[in-house]
């Protein structure tokens, strides 16, 4: 079974995003793109991200990611437990899926890869309290309420986090940051495909660092 290396010196992931406030989604076609990329989201001020195993390209891009000390890669769209192997041996430092998949969360929490399955509803959250999380992507976000569906989720399951993720752009995440329950929200505006496929990695990094901007300094 693929294993953690050296896990007490990696950084705590909750921390990371919880400071981050961001978390770039990312689809990868070509693993060359990959350190380009990092580059320009770290000169944004950005230094997590999240790589999709949308494409062939998405472990070698989280290997790639992974060699820079200043970068905590994930592993995004993660549906089998062959994925969570495959992102843990290229370097991802956790896992994140659409929705709550049983088998991938069991999967992660015997390996000790933080992993945050996405809800949509209160069922399926007390499907992640009973898997010992306490900390989940909410998806799609602004199909499903927004803040609203957010605020509602949060009454009954107060040590719930959400990472908000579909919809957000550099003009409503500040009002999802507010909300204490939200630790982070995700998002491909910064990094659309578009822009990687024309390798406009300045843009990146403008876009990066509005979203920075726009997110602002947490609370003490
Ligand atoms: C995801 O992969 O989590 C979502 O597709 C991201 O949604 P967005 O493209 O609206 O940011």
């Amino acid at each position: 079974m693929t294993s953690i290396q050296n896990a007490e010196q990696l950084p705590d992931v909750h921390a990371t995003l919880a400071d981050a406030r961001i978390l770039p989604v990312v689809v990868l076609d070509q693993a060359r793109d990959a350190a380009p990329l990092a580059a320009a989201l770290v000169e944004g001020g950005l230094r997590s991200v999240e790589v999709t195993f949308r494409t062939d390209a998405a472990a070698d891009a989280i290997r790639i990611m992974a060699e820079r000390p200043d970068v905590v890669v994930g592993a995004g769209t993660v549906l089998t437990t062959e994925q969570v192997d495959r992102a843990v041996e290229a370097g991802a430092r956790f896992v994140v899926s659409p929705g709550f998949g049983p088998r991938v969360v069991t999967h992660c929490r015997a390996l000790g890869i933080p992993v945050f399955p996405g809800v949509a509803t209160a069922t399926e959250i007390q499907m992640a309290l009973d898997a010992g999380l306490d900390t989940v992507k909410f998806f799609p976000a602004e199909q499903l309420g927004g803040l609203a569906m957010i605020k509602a989720l949060s009454a009954p399951y107060r040590g719930v986090r959400f990472v908000p993720t579909g919809g957000i752009n550099a003009g409503n995440l500040a009002d999802y940051l507010a909300h204490p329950a939200v630790l982070a929200v995700g998002g491909t505006w910064m990094v659309a495909p578009p822009l990687i496929a024309a390798g406009r990695w300045s843009e990146v990094t403008r876009l990066t660092a509005a979203a920075v901007a726009a997110a602002g300094t947490p609370a003490a």
